[in-house]
Formats: C-alpha cells, sequence, structure tokens
C-alpha cells in the first residue's frame, strides 16, 4: 500500500503595525475672518457650528493633491526609517484627485521617484472614510503576505474646487487641505497593530454629500433636468457642459442636517463594532482619533460614549476638515504631541459621503 502524504504549507497570518507616519499641511493659513471678506460668513457662526478657526490652503502655483501626499509620505518613510524604494505598495484615498484618471496614486509614485520600480498604487475613492478603508484593504494585504511595506496616504486639496461666494458658504467654510501618511508592516505579535477593521457604507444616501459633476450619471439618478441633460442628443457630452459652468454644479453639495444626524449615530456605533469584536469597552481606549468632520459631531460622540477629554483627540480647530486625511494628520499629531504611546489602545473611527463609515482598533 502506498501512503500519499500531502505537505501542506501553512501561511502564518501577521497583524499590521503602523511602522511609520507623517503629516504635511500647506503653509497658507486661512482664518474665519479672511473668509468674512470673500462671503457672507462670520468667525462666531463657523466656530459655533463647527468649531473650525483655521484651515490650511495650498499654494495653487506649487501644490497639489498628490504633492501634499509626497510630502507626508516622505516624512513617513523617513520615520520608519526606510526609503522610498522599499515602499511596494501604494493606497491612496483622496477626493480631490489631480485628475478625473488617472488617480493620484501613480502620480505619488512618480513624485517619490520609484516609477520605474513599477510599484502598483491604487486610489480609494471613499471620501471621509478613505483612510479607514484604505487602512483595512492593506491590512488585508499585508496579513495575507503579498506586501511587507504599503504606503498609504490620506490627501486632499479640496481649496482648488470650492465655492467661495454666499452661495457656497455652507461647505467652503468647512474644508480645508492637507495629507497624512503611514507606513504599514507585518507584525508578528498577534496582540499588537490593527486588532479589527470594519467598513460600511449605505449607497441610499449617495446624493447626500456629492459633487455629482463632471460626471459620466446622464442624468440617470434622477439629476438630469438641474444638469441641463436630456438624454436626446445620441452625442451630447453629459459629463460637463455649459448649462454646469454657468449654474456653479460643479461644487460640492451637503445637506448639512442630514450628514450630521446620521453622523452622530453612525461615529459610536462603528466605535462599539470595533470595541465589542476584540472583548474591548470605551473605558479601555487610551484615545479615539475619529475623522475630523466638525467638532460638534465629536463632541457628541463623546458624550454618548461617555469618553473623558484626554481619550478625544481634536484638531479640526486649525484644519478644518480634511476629509481623508484628517486621521493620519490627526495620528501623526497625537503621537508627536506624546497622547500615542507604545502599548496604547487606539481607535480610529470615520463617517462621510457615501454615505461610508468605519473603524479600526490598533494596539499600538
Ligand atoms: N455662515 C453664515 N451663515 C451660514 C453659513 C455660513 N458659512 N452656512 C449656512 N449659513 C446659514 C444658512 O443659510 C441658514 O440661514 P437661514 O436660517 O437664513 O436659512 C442658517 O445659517 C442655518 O443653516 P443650517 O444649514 O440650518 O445650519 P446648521 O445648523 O445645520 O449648520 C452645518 C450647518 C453645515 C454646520 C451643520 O449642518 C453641520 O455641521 N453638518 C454636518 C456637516 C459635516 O460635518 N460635514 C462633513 C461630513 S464628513
Amino acid at each position: 500500500m502506498v501512503i500519499f502524504r500531502a505537505s501542506y504549507q501553512f501561511h502564518k497570518m501577521n497583524n499590521t503595525k503602523i511602522a511609520g507616519l507623517g503629516f504635511y499641511v500647506p503653509e497658507k493659513i486661512i482664518t474665519n475672518h479672511d473668509l468674512e471678506k470673500l462671503m457672507d460668513t462670520s468667525d462666531d457662526w463657523i466656530v459655533e457650528r463647527t468649531g473650525i478657526k483655521e484651515r490650511r490652503y495650498v499654494d495653487r502655483k506649487t501644490e497639489t493633491t498628490a504633492i501634499l501626499a509626497r510630502k507626508a509620505a516622505e516624512r513617513a518613510i523617513a520615520d520608519a526609517g526606510i526609503e522610498a524604494t522599499d515602499i511596494d505598495f501604494i493606497v491612496f484615498a483622496t477626493l480631490s484627485p489631480d485628475y478625473y484618471f488617472p488617480g493620484s496614486g501613480v502620480l505619488l509614485q512618480r513624485e517619490l521617484g520609484i516609477a520605474e520600480k513599477g510599484v502598483p498604487a491604487i486610489d480609494v475613492r471613499n471620501q471621509c472614510s478613505g483612510f479607514i478603508y484604505g487602512l483595512s484593504v492593506a491590512d488585508q494585504f499585508i496579513k495575507s503576505g503579498m506586501y511587507k511595506n504599503i504606503l498609504l496616504v490620506g490627501a486632499e486639496a479640496h481649496s482648488l474646487g470650492l465655492d467661495f461666494t454666499t452661495r457656497g458658504r455652507d461647505v467652503s467654510v468647512i474644508f480645508g487641505d492637507g495629507a497624512g501618511a503611514v507606513i504599514l508592516q507585518p507584525e508578528s505579535n498577534p496582540k499588537k497593530g490593527i486588532l479589527t477593521t470594519h467598513l460600511h457604507a449605505d449607497g441610499r444616501f449617495a446624493e447626500k454629500l456629492a459633487m455629482l459633476s463632471p460626471g459620466a450619471h446622464a442624468g440617470i439618478h434622477g439629476n438630469g433636468e438641474k444638469y441641463g441633460i436630456t438624454g436626446d442628443e445620441e452625442f451630447e457630452t453629459v459629463i460637463v457642459n455649459e448649462k454646469m459652468l454657468e449654474d456653479a454644479l460643479l461644487f460640492p453639495y451637503m445637506n448639512g442636517k442630514y450628514v450630521f444626524k446620521f453622523a452622530i449615530q453612525k461615529f459610536p456605533e462603528v466605535i462599539m463594532e470595533a470595541l465589542k469584536t476584540t472583548g474591548y469597552n470605551p473605558t479601555d481606549v487610551n484615545l479615539v482619533i475619529p475623522h475630523q468632520a466638525n467638532l460638534r459631531i465629536s463632541q457628541y460622540v463623546q458624550k454618548i460614549l461617555r469618553l473623558r477629554d484626554d481619550q478625544m483627540f481634536n484638531n479640526i480647530q486649525k484644519y478644518g476638515n480634511t476629509t481623508a486625511a484628517s486621521i493620519p494628520i490627526a495620528l501623526s499629531e497625537a503621537r508627536d504631541e506624546g497622547k500615542v504611546k507604545k502599548g496604547d489602545l487606539i481607535c480610529l473611527a470615520a463617517f462621510g459621503s457615501g454615505f461610508t463609515w468605519g473603524s479600526a482598533l490598533i494596539r499600538w
């Protein structure tokens, strides 16, 4: 009798650790008083409703989303003690890409001088949740053993596409520019690194916080008339047309009250999901770093979860809402201020356009 012995090779699953991080915000500071000169708004209104006092805007002659990303990435690469040439995968989260296509990931790869290596790059289009989505994607690639040095960046140059008239004031005063980056590597200790990630989406609310044009929707989701698209002309260009330009329909739209209502429900829900999955309570968390959507939203979340002030990190006062960049900027800044230490339990959470939301729990 011949006995066949199968030879199985088990791949030991690693956790993922944040081995380096860094952020970059443009030098130009725009205060609420600066915005008062452009539109009918006031420092009092902005501070009371959003907590924001100032934000940064790119230098229009030298900076784009990919360039902000490169500046943050260089800091994260140095922080991790690696070289740009060590990076084997790039994940780029943004809602303000340099081009409609290709994505900013390939531009970042070129900016870093590693294009010849052919390093793959993907763009993640999940807006305010982009960094958490990107982190979860990268985590799977590290766990599977496919990559060992992933560069994940969240970057935005919002100021290049906002309506700075009174018409756009509800959106324009909230957003700011910046970039944050992390280097992700395998972590062999199963009790350290990223312990869990949770991603969610509900497309029923896609148009509640959105920039619908330019876009290839041809008005089919019910916005045709407003955007001057009839569908009658066989070869009509519908991605962008004169009506969109004339009626200023190329700016982001937000139903603020709707977003607020969902955000204060989903943030606590998804944070609790991460804690329950890993057997922790809110009291066990050293620091919650929420996407910096609005200071009022963070304060609600803190109250619902009964977190102490020192368990909640906010820096929206200085940078505004930097969408996909806000969590890595906040995480970097918190670490630099000594608020993220070895052994700490750190919870990241986001909510935003899509709607999409997510969380990640990390043992530092
Ligand atoms: N300055 C001064 N007044 C403004 C203004 C601004 N920048 N933006 C809007 N207003 C006015 C409105 O026109 C309205 O005037 P009216 O009463 O004469 O019609 C008034 O302020 C109240 O507007 P409203 O939209 O009802 O205010 P609000 O209390 O809902 O606050 C937000 C607006 C945007 C601050 C709030 O809805 C919010 O924070 N939503 C969540 C937004 C968010 O976090 N987005 C990011 C998600 S990732």
